[in-house]
């Protein structure tokens, strides 16, 4: 079962550049997060400093009582070994094959014997769909196929913690709902817990059990799906939209001027669309972590837009979520 990360004013800045500022937000364990934000608002240094490639100016990030901001070298190194990450680029050793890049953490950070790491290797390629391509070399495969090899590769240590940075950038819409599967998949069998950064908000909408989103240097909401899904607040509101209209330009900030011309045009942000229904596991399954739909809205008063929680297919899973309960607790039984 994963860890909690308790991240509590955390601040980083390069010289004189704030990137943000007391960022504080908890990672529930075993759950799946995603934090959203424009480019260049520090969604890769957040990841780092988490990690504790880079080191905050100020803050605490708590995991098993420790803090990882503020600890000595040996404990970092330690705290380190609970994170598997995906860098944005997969981040493979373009001279070593597929085999000898996913086997590379097991033989610099632990003793085991070559049949060992065969037998892990082997395992993490046929979990990621990539058993028979051992011997290619990264520069031979496909972006996607990269990309699972990273994942693979994240994965050896039996990380408690999984950072993944954009993992579905580059990738054709095809893939990319092939790999969020995997992804949800992933967390059902290892109930490690998942930080996501992306641009997709297709991803962001259906995947997390809860949204961040990075803007002006600060963390303007971090919270349960549901609550971001149906939030009035402008950013939140314009970025899960995908809208022209709010305070994001393309230059990141809208200047004033911009802002007063949109006021008068009348232009307003229209209704907010349907909340979609989350992306389950495959077979039946059910998460740990997963709340059924409806959760948070109903604790909090709120009514979703009309046909929320309808799938493509047509099913309402506020209907079909017991259901499924019902079959998963038969399967158990
Ligand atoms: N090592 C570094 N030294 C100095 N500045 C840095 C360093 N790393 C990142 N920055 C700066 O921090 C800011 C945030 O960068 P970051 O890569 O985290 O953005 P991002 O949100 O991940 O963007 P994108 O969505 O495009 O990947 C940028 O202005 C970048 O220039
Ligand atoms: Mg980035």
């Amino acid at each position: 079962m994963g860890v909690e990360v308790v991240v509590d004013g955390l601040t980083k800045s390069f010289g004189r550049q704030v990137i943000w500022e007391d960022v504080s937000l908890t990672l529930p364990a075993g759950e799946i997060s995603v934090l959203l934000g424009p480019s260049g608002t520090g969604k890769s240094v957040f990841l780092k400093t988490l990690v504790g490639l880079l080191r905050p100016d100020r803050g605490h990030i708590w995991i098993d009582g420790y803090d990882l901001a503020n600890c000595n070298e040996n404990k970092l190194y330690e705290l380190r070994r609970l994170f598997g990450v995906l860098f944005q680029d997969g981040a493979l050793f373009g001279s070593l094959n597929l085999y000898d890049n996913i086997a590379f953490p097991l033989r610099e950070h632990t003793k085991r014997t070559e049949a060992q790491i065969r037998q892990i290797v082997m395992s993490k390629m046929e979990l990621v769909g990539l058993l028979g391509a051992e011997s290619k070399l990264p520069g031979e495969i496909s972006g996607g196929m990269r990309k699972r090899a990273g994942l693979a590769r994240a994965l050896v240590l039996d990380p408690e913690i999984i950072l993944f940075d954009e993992p579905d950038s580059g990738l054709d819409p095809v893939r990319t709902a092939y790999l969020n599967q995997l992804i949800v998949d992933l967390n059902a069998e290892i109930e490690a817990t998942f930080l996501i950064v992306t641009h997709d908000i297709n991803t962001a909408r259906t995947v997390p059990d809860s949204i961040g989103l990075l803007f002006r240097r600060e963390l303007v909401m971090f919270g349960q799906r549901e609550m971001l899904l149906s939030s009035d607040e402008p950013v939140v509101r314009q970025f899960l939209n995908a809208r022209k209209h709010g305070p994001i330009g393309m230059s990141e900030e809208k200047d004033v001027s911009e802002l007063e011309a949109e006021a008068q045009m009348g232009q307003d942000p229209g209704a907010l669309p349907p909340i979609p229904p989350q992306l389950m596991p495959s077979g039946n399954k059910i998460r740990r972590t997963q709340q059924p739909p409806g959760t948070w809205l109903a604790a909090n008063g709120v009514i979703p837009p009309q046909g929320s929680f309808v799938d493509e297919r047509g099913r309402n899973w506020l209907e079909e979520y017991p259901r499924l309960i019902n079959a998963h607790l038969n399967g158990i039984r």
